[in-house]
């Protein structure tokens, strides 16, 4: 139950954003021009090394362009490839309370852990504990915990690259489920290796060499 409407839509820009690792030259990111203005699930694809990680640390402000201007208006939650990284506590429940960020009633927070769990298909996990449940499950589990804090934006870096076939079409099917919602679309920047799985997206960009390409349709993505 995320609430009010200004807060469904994330805004992200990025104008002739240049990154460089201290003590290397050469620029890692070069001139990256991209937005992101409305909901959806946008995915980031490109080989191991090129930058993803870094591109995602710059989006949410963990490091800082060496030139270029970045403006953010989201509230971001991550996910990251390996969820025993991540959760911190011993059960579903207590790994969603530690999350909720309002001071609402226990009536109210029954309500939202069930809606977040239903939202990505761990419906009666509830009292679960975490060591019980599959790589998938807990990816799973890691995006409720984004929904349960509001977030308007969430970052997942390559969250389906420890997961067999079938925890990965799930949590790609969740995320692809929560940016169709046409009630309260969510916007999702999916970051992979996988080619594969850019035919989920809405719009689809390459990052090669230092550079991002612009968004494309997925049908109509173009390896470079
Ligand atoms: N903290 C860091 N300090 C120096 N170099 C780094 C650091 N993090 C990543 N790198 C280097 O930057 C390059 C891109 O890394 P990364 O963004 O993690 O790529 P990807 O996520 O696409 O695999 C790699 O060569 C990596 O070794
Ligand atoms: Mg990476």
């Amino acid at each position: 139950m995320r609430d009010s409407l200004e807060n469904e839509i994330p805004y992200i820009h990025f104008k002739d954003v240049s990154f460089s690792y201290p003590g290397k030259k050469e620029n890692l990111i070069y001139k990256c021009n991209f937005s992101i203005k409305k909901t959806g699930f946008w995915m980031v694809v490109g080989k191991n090394g090129s930058g993803k990680s870094t591109l995602l640390k710059l989006i949410n402000g963990i490091i800082k362009p060496k030139h270029g201007v970045i403006n953010s208006k989201a509230d971001i939650g991550m996910v990251f490839q390996n969820p025993d990284h991540q959760i911190l506590m011993p059960n579903c429940r207590s790994e969603l309370l530690i999350n909720i960020n309002q001071n609402i009633s226990d009536y109210e927070v029954n309500k939202k852990i069930e809606y977040v769990l239903s939202q990505v298909g761990l419906n009666g996990f509830e009292k679960r504990p975490v060591h019980t449940l599959s790589g998938g499950q807990k990816q799973r589990l890691t995006i409720a915990c984004a929904l349960i804090s509001n977030r308007n934006f969430i970052l997942l870096d390559e969250p389906t690259a420890l997961l067999d076939q079938t925890s990965q079409l799930k949590v790609l099917k969740t995320i692809k489920n929560l940016t169709c919602d046409h009630k309260k679309p969510l916007s999702a920047l999916w970051i992979t290796h996988r080619y594969e799985e850019l035919t989920y997206a809405d719009s689809v960009a390459e990052l090669k060499n230092g550079f991002l390409s612009n968004w494309q349709e997925p049908s109509k993505f173009q390896y470079n």
